[in-house]
C-alpha cells in the first residue's frame, strides 16, 4: 500500500519558520478574502441584486444599532442620581438585548453573502446617530438621547422592512420585524416612561400639575 504523503505546503511552512509541531505559527496574513461590496452568494433562491440591496440596508442598521448599544454602555457607566439603581441595570439589559440583535443581523449579513461592518472605525464612518460628549450628562438628557437614537434606528428599520418584503427577502424581513423592530419599540416604551412627570406619592389634579 502506498504511503500517504503530508500536504507539501504544511511541511514547508513549518520547516521554513523553524517551528516544531507544538509551536504556534504566528504573524500570519493573507489578502482580504471578501472585500466589502462583493457578495458570496449561497443557494437560498434569492438573486444577487436582492441580496445586495438587503446587505446595504442591514449594514446601515448594524452601524446605528452598534452606536445605540455604545450609548447604552456609556449611560450604564455614567448613570447617576436618584434613579441609579433602576437605570444602571436597565441600561445594561437593553445593551445586551441590542448586542443580541446586532449578532443576529451580522449572521444574516453572512447568510446573504456579505461582509458586515464589525469594527468601531467602520461603525463611526457609517452611523447617523450624533456623537455624545465624553463626559456624563444629566439623566433626562441621557434618556432623551437614547429615545432619539431608537427613533433613528426604527425609521431605518421600517423602510428596510418594507423594501425587503417588496423584494421577497422574507427571511430578512422577518428578522427585522419580529425581533429588531419589536425589541426597539419595547425599549422605547421602557425608557420613555421615565420621562413622564408622574407624582411618586400623592396624586395631583391634572390641571394644577400643568398636565
Ligand atoms: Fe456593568
Amino acid at each position: 500500500m502506498a504511503k500517504e504523503r503530508a500536504p507539501q505546503h504544511a511541511t514547508t511552512s513549518r520547516a521554513s519558520v523553524g517551528a516544531g509541531r507544538s509551536e504556534p505559527t504566528l504573524h500570519q496574513r493573507t489578502g482580504e478574502n471578501q472585500p466589502v461590496g462583493r457578495t458570496a452568494k449561497l443557494p437560498i433562491a434569492l438573486d444577487e441584486k436582492t441580496c445586495a440591496a438587503s446587505l446595504e440596508l442591514l449594514n446601515r442598521i448594524v452601524a446605528d444599532s452598534t452606536t445605540l448599544l455604545d450609548l447604552y454602555k456609556k449611560h450604564h457607566w455614567q448613570a447617576a442620581g436618584e434613579m441609579f439603581y433602576q437605570l444602571h441595570p436597565l441600561f445594561d439589559k437593553h445593551l445586551n438585548e441590542q448586542l443580541e440583535l446586532v449578532a443576529a443581523i451580522g449572521e444574516r449579513i453572512r447568510l446573504l453573502g456579505g461582509a458586515g461592518i464589525a469594527m468601531a472605525a467602520g461603525v463611526a464612518g457609517t452611523t447617523t446617530i450624533p456623537r455624545p460628549p465624553r463626559g456624563w450628562e444629566d439623566v433626562p438628557v441621557q434618556l432623551s438621547r437614547l429615545l432619539e437614537a431608537h427613533e433613528r434606528v426604527l425609521k431605518q428599520l421600517r423602510t428596510a422592512a418594507r423594501l425587503t418584503a417588496e423584494a421577497g427577502d422574507y427571511g430578512t424581513n422577518d428578522l427585522l420585524v419580529s425581533d429588531v423592530i419589536r425589541t426597539n419599540e419595547r425599549q422605547v416604551w421602557s425608557i420613555a416612561e421615565h420621562l413622564v412627570d408622574a407624582p411618586p406619592v400623592r396624586a395631583e389634579e391634572a390641571e394644577a400639575a400643568g398636565r
